[in-house]
This record gives C-alpha cells, sequence and structure tokens, in this order.
C-alpha cells in the first residue's frame, strides 16, 4: 500500500453490493430499494459477500428545504432515507447514495456544490454507509480539489463512509484518488453491451499498479443480468473479479434467473475479486482475439489466470507456465474455477477449450 492512501479499513476488498443505476436509472423508488435489498438476502448474494444497497441519481427532491439540506423526493421516498436506511441495516446491509460534486447531478437534481460539509453531515445522520460521488456539471473545478473537500467532509462526520469517486477516469485519478477515496472510476458509462465489456477491459491493462487494499480501480457497475448472452455474463463477471474490482451488482434482483443469480454468486470467482492480498490482474499476453490476464494470490505460489477468447469461434488457448509466473518446469495444481473441479497437475503449460466470448479461469498453484 502507498504512503497517505486510506487506511480506515472500509474497504481492504473490494466493495460489493448493488446499485439502481444500470437497470433503473431515475425510476427508483422505496418500495424497489427495500424489495431488493430482501432479494440480496433470499437470494444468497448477502452471503456471497454484497454488502452495499446504492440508490444512485434521481433520489433528491427538485429543490433542497428552507435549511438547505437536501431532501429525499417525497412521492419516491415518502418515508425518507432514514427510515430506508434503518431497514437495510436491519437486514444486515449497508446503505448508499448518490450526490455529485458539480451544481447539478447529471440528471439536473440539485448537488453538493458548496454544500458538502452539510451533506456529508446529513448522509452521516441519515445511516449512510457508502458515498458516490458524480462529476457532472463541475465546469471550470478540479477534481482532486473538489474530492479532497469531500474526503475531509466525510472525515468531520466521524461515521465511517466508502467514497466512490466517480470522476470517469478523465484526470488519471488513478494518480491521486486512493489517498482520497475507496475506489475511483477508470472509464465512461458500462454499457450492457459485449463491445463496452472489452472496450473498458481494455482501459484496465496499464492501470493494475494503482489498486490495492483500501483503494480500488473501478471499471464501472456490473451489467450481468441486463443483456449480455449467459457467456457473456461469465466472462464479464470473471474479468472484473481478475481486475479486483468492485463488484455491484445492476440488474434487477427481484426477478433474476437462475444462472444470473449462478453467476452473482459464483463463490470461487468472488473469490478471487475478494482475494487478501488484493492484486489487479495484468495482461500478460493479447494476440488478435486472445488475452491472457494473470493476478497473484493472497496463497504462496498461487496466481488465478483467465484464457480470454475474443472471436467468434471457440478455440483451445495455451499459457506457458513461464508467463504466469512459475518456471517452465515447474509442476503445478490447476483448478477450473467456473467448473469447480480441480484439473489435475500440469507441466510447462496450461491448455484449455475456451468457448467464443467466454474466458477460462484457472487457479494455479506450485506443488
Ligand atoms: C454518470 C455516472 C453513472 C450514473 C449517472 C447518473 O455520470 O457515471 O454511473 O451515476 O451519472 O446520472
Amino acid at each position: 500500500m502507498g504512503i497517505g492512501m486510506l487506511s480506515d479499513g472500509l474497504a481492504l476488498t473490494p466493495p460489493m453490493g448493488w446499485n439502481s443505476w444500470n437497470r433503473f436509472g431515475v425510476k427508483i423508488d422505496e418500495r424497489l430499494v427495500l424489495e431488493t435489498a430482501e432479494a440480496m438476502v433470499e437470494s444468497g448474494m448477502r452471503d456471497a459477500g454484497y454488502r452495499y444497497v446504492v440508490i444512485d441519481d434521481g433520489w433528491v427532491a427538485p429543490e433542497r428545504d428552507r435549511n438547505g439540506d437536501l431532501v429525499a423526493d417525497p412521492g419516491k421516498f415518502p418515508g425518507g432515507i432514514a427510515t430506508l436506511a434503518a431497514r437495510i441495516h436491519a437486514l444486515g446491509l449497508r446503505f448508499g447514495i448518490y450526490t455529485d460534486a458539480g451544481t447539478r447531478t447529471c440528471q439536473g437534481l440539485p448537488a453538493s456544490l458548496g454544500y458538502e460539509f452539510r451533506d456529508a453531515s446529513r448522509f452521516a445522520e441519515w445511516g449512510v454507509d457508502y458515498v458516490k460521488v458524480d462529476w457532472c456539471h463541475t465546469e471550470g473545478l478540479g477534481p482532486r480539489a473538489c474530492y479532497a473537500k469531500w474526503a475531509m467532509a466525510i472525515h468531520a462526520t466521524r461515521r465511517p463512509m466508502v467514497l466512490s469517486i466517480c470522476e470517469w477516469g478523465r484526470a488519471r485519478p488513478w494518480e491521486w484518488a486512493g489517498t482520497l477515496g475507496h475506489l475511483w472510476r477508470t472509464c465512461w458509462d458500462i454499457q450492457p453491451e459485449w463491445s463496452s465489456v472489452t472496450k473498458i477491459l481494455d482501459r484496465q491493462a496499464d492501470l493494475h499498479s494503482y489498486s490495492g487494499p483500501g483503494h480500488w480501480n473501478d471499471p464501472d457497475m456490473l451489467e450481468v443480468g441486463n443483456g449480455l448472452t449467459a457467456s457473456e455474463d461469465r466472462t464479464h463477471f470473471a474479468l472484473w473479479a481478475m481486475l479486483a474490482a468492485p463488484l455491484m451488482a445492476g440488474n434487477d434482483l427481484r426477478q433474476m434467473s437462475d444462472d444470473v443469480r449462478a453467476i452473482l454468486t459464483a463463490t470461487e470467482i468472488v473469490a478471487i475479486d475478494q482475494d487478501a492480498r488484493g492484486m489487479q490482474a495484468r495482461r500478460i499476453r493479447r494476440d488478435e482475439d486472445v488475452e491472457v490476464w494473470v493476478r497473484g494470490l493472497a496463497s504462496t505460489q498461487t496466481f488465478a489466470v483467465a484464457l480470454l477468447n475474443l472471436g467468434s469461434e471457440d478455440r483451445e488457448l495455451h499459457a506457458r507456465l513461464d508467463e504466469v509466473g512459475f518456471a517452465v518446469t515447474d509442476l503445478v495444481r490447476v483448478r477450473d474455477l467456473w467448473l469447480r473441479s480441480d484439473l489435475g497437475e500440469r507441466r510447462h503449460e496450461l491448455v484449455t477449450t475456451v468457448p467464443s466470448h467466454s474466458a477460462a479461469v484457472l487457479r494455479v498453484s506450485a506443488y
């Protein structure tokens, strides 16, 4: 961990949870959020590690109240945010909220410029555990100074709150955001399309050295269950786990298919994301249509290896042991984390058949 990184212990592994934006946009309300929280428990997601239920843009009323405080839209959240947060806490979950560093949110609602300390203290009173701060309508402002103010405002409340910096990666936040917040977006908004997933993935290839326990690159929230094919859903999820990305589900948890639930709760893939060493994968090879990503894990001499087939045909993929961190003559044990099965011992290279738009994820350890 670099000097000056946050050391509050709030995000020693990448935060996991759900956020309303990808699936619902501004069409959110109290009932949706509570039903989602209940579904998080019933589906086994809470037990798999998902904790934060986060409402994104669209929760706030069009005007501050006469004291200058943000208030929840009374039509959508008639019970108010504090009550909602309490009900989410009662389910053993944590609650997150959204604001924007500028004059308006991206959807044109009141935002926090000039109100950082006031808004942070209201959030703390309401029982908020996680604050996402967006970057719309910030003309002429410096992101570093604005987010530093947010970090101070949160600190001043004395309530532990995760700070999610959403500056879209424009001002290279990986170089400065780790001293201010727990996660920072590295890219524009994800879409539920394969091309969006691969484009974002590509942008992460040089960022592995910037993230680690307490401070994470955020390649945006998950689109699993929002329209990708089943193998693309799996691949997106596995690659985000390789990247030590925050795993914020973005689908409708109340009516997801068994397949989607199985992906989001795939314990051995989640365990890669949540590995205590917090080491984001490096891309060690990129040929046309084939990529190999590797991350070191907390267990000694153990690596997670993703063999990614971007092409439209199934194909056999190979990675030499000396490419992924071993000596070529080493004897290693290999486990397939999607199949949840031990593949046995290997020397020289890893070989596996990978369907189109899929990734094999292998856990490889030395004997
Ligand atoms: C974008 C942000 C999205 C979502 C949206 C809300 O700037 O990247 O994740 O929060 O604003 O309007």
